[in-house]
């Protein structure tokens, strides 16, 4: 399956660390693209729009200081995250200065990302689609994406109720194109199981949100490590959209989430209007039942391509016939 030329022979794992609201910021950012895997944040981590401006200064510099230190291993592309829904009035200033920047790889959710695709191919960016469904998958296919990124049931953030076996097989019935598989991916097995299942590259978020470059707060951090899947909460009730989040963040507010205020209207958008929420109610997918530390981005990718290389070396079942 085509991988867009951006990736190919750049990375240690075929991994793109997932853009987190409140959590990526240019520290995890950095420390994943020099690791080998792809770094991202959403756009409105910055802010305002000149703090956009400076975090990709910031960002490229770094890089290319590296780049210049360590040739032979330089690092892996890095991208930003785009909220191209209408209620996101920082939209189209962000768009100019990701257009200035000529940043090599953006991802747009929650809108149509036509005018993305128009703006970044006219410096020969790529675009990738954060989807849901199979059918928003096929609108971002219309609106000419270079790679479609879906996330299925179990991740952190916003997610599908879809499990990943049958959202990924359902794309690659009219897509064979790039696609990303996201939701409680945190080891190399898993990333190779995602690959096996048809996906090109698998998206990570909670994993590095329990790293130490992670701009979370560190009883954040503890909260993933300490909570299972049990202490999850699943609810549209506080951002509009169904979103897991960690229920202990939640109770220490004294409110009883089995009886939540009713679902806020149109509130779908990761801006300033709902940083609050995202602030105190602490959001974190499936993969909190196998992340037992906090270790550097650099130790962590390090495992998982040990982990992914064990997975590759396996053999066929024993159960096979003959
Ligand atoms: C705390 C948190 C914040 C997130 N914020 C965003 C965001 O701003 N934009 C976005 O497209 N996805 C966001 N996501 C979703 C991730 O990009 C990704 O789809 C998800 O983390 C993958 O599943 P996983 O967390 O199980 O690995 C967020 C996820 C988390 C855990």
């Amino acid at each position: 399956m085509p991988l867009p030329a951006l990736f190919q022979g750049a990375l240690s794992i075929p991994v793109i660390g997932s853009p987190m609201f409140l959590v990526s910021f240019p520290p995890l950012v950095t420390a994943l693209c020099k690791a080998g895997v792809v770094g991202t944040f959403p756009h409105v981590n910055a802010r305002p729009t000149a703090q956009l401006d400076e975090w990709l200064t910031a960002i490229e510099r770094d890089l290319a200081e590296a780049s210049a230190a360590a040739p032979l291993a330089t690092p892996a592309p890095y991208g930003i995250n785009l909220v191209v829904h209408h209620s996101n009035p920082r939209f189209e200033p962000d768009l100019e200065v990701v257009v200035a920047h000529r940043v090599p790889f953006v991802i747009t959710c929650l809108g149509n990302p036509a005018p993305v695709v128009q703006a970044v191919h006219g410096y020969g960016g790529t675009v990738f689609c954060d989807v849901t469904s199979a059918g928003h998958a096929r609108k971002s296919v219309r609106a000419g994406v270079d790679g479609l990124i879906c996330v299925g049931a179990g991740a952190g953030g916003h997610a599908s109720s879809q499990s990943a076996f049958s959202l990924v097989r359902e794309i690659r019935e009219f897509w064979d194109g790039c696609l990303v598989l996201g939701g409680a991916i945190n080891d190399g097995w898993q990333v190779r199981a995602a690959e096996t299942l048809g996906a090109d590259l698998a998206y990570v978020g909670t994993r590095f949100l329990a790293t130490r470059e992670s701009q979370a707060v560190d009883d954040y951090k503890r909260m993933v490590v300490e909570a299972g899947v049990a202490d999850l909460v699943n609810t549209d009730r506080f951002s509009g959209v169904p979103a897991n989040f960690l229920r202990a963040s939640i109770e220490r507010f004294g409110i009883d989430v089995a009886s939540l205020p009713p679902k806020k209207p149109d509130m779908a958008s990761l801006t300033d209007s709902n940083a609050r929420v995202w602030k105190d109610l602490w959001s974190a997918g499936q993969g909190v039942a196998t992340i037992h530390d906090i270790p550097s981005v650099a130790e962590l990718v390090e495992r998982i391509a040990r982990e992914y290389r064990a997975a590759c070396a396996l053999p066929p079942s024993a159960a096979l016939r003959g």
